[in-house]
């Protein structure tokens, strides 16, 4: 999302509160600004767009948990979890968003986004305090690993407009944007340690760039003291009512 295009889209949310602007810029000037000291801003509409989408996503599961516990629908079980889903999805209009934004910061549910980064790459983590439910979980690899096989999300959404809940184009539009910026898809990772959901985004500067994944224990220690510029939480109820 380019600038221009971000102005426009401040247009069509016009109904929205004025803190998910303020949400949105402070995501945007945070990656305008590392992306501008290494003279990198081409990369500031890809990753603005892969963030803003696992922001978005870290607050829905808060709120799909939430929405479960209070319909007494057992999340881990497929026929619950299938009428939940539904159920979730319908539910999910501006009104309920805000009603289910002060319901999960009365559970205490959060969302943390931090930016670590040097003159190599960049590493995003989106981080939720509710861990990915086994069915979603499920699901969502089976459409990580589809999307690799894309380079046109117009192509992706014709072969997958089918499934069950219609959705889930956001993570497999992230790797196709990947992948037609030339960056490897295997940069996006997401999974649940504990209670916790991690979404992590590197997006490389350089071609000697070491991927998270790669790196020894000790050398993540101290990369993460030197280079850790900022641990910043965003209250996710600064995040309710985003076009979902
Ligand atoms: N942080 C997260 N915690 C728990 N589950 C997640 C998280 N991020 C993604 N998921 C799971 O992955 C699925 C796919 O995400 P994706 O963004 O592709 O689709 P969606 O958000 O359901 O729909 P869309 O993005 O098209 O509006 C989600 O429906 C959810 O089940
Ligand atoms: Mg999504």
């Amino acid at each position: 999302m380019t600038n221009n295009s971000d102005k426009k889209k401040k247009h069509e949310d016009i109904h929205a509160s004025d803190y998910i602007q303020k949400l949105r810029s402070k995501i945007f000037n945070k990656l305008q600004d590392i992306l501008s000291r290494f003279n990198r801003l081409n990369l500031l509409d890809i990753s603005y767009t892969c963030i803003k989408e696992l922001i978005i996503n870290a607050s829905k599961a808060n709120m799909k948990r939430a929405f479960f516990a209070e319909t007494n629908l057992d999340i881990n079980n497929f026929k619950d979890w299938l009428k939940g889903s539904v159920l979730f999805k319908e539910k999910l209009d501006e009104k309920n968003l805000k009603i289910y934004t002060k319901k999960i910061k009365n559970l205490n549910y959060k969302i943390d986004t931090r930016f670590v980064f040097n003159k190599k790459g960049l590493r995003v983590e989106v981080i939720n305090n509710t861990p990915i439910p086994k069915i979603d979980e499920v699901r969502m690899r089976k459409e990580l690993a589809a999307a690799m096989k894309y380079n046109s999300i117009s192509d992706y959404y014709m072969d997958h407009v089918d499934n069950i809940e219609g959705a889930g184009m956001g993570l497999a539009l992230i790797i196709i944007l990947l992948t037609n910026q030339g960056i490897d898809p295997q940069y996006l990772r997401i999974g649940s340690n504990g209670d916790n959901t991690i979404a992590r985004l590197e997006i490389p500067f350089t071609k000697d760039y070491i991927p998270y994944r790669k790196r020894k224990y000790k050398e993540k220690l101290e990369k993460e003291k030197k280079d850790i510029e900022i641990s910043q939480p965003f209250a996710t109820e600064e995040f309710a009512s985003t076009e979902i």
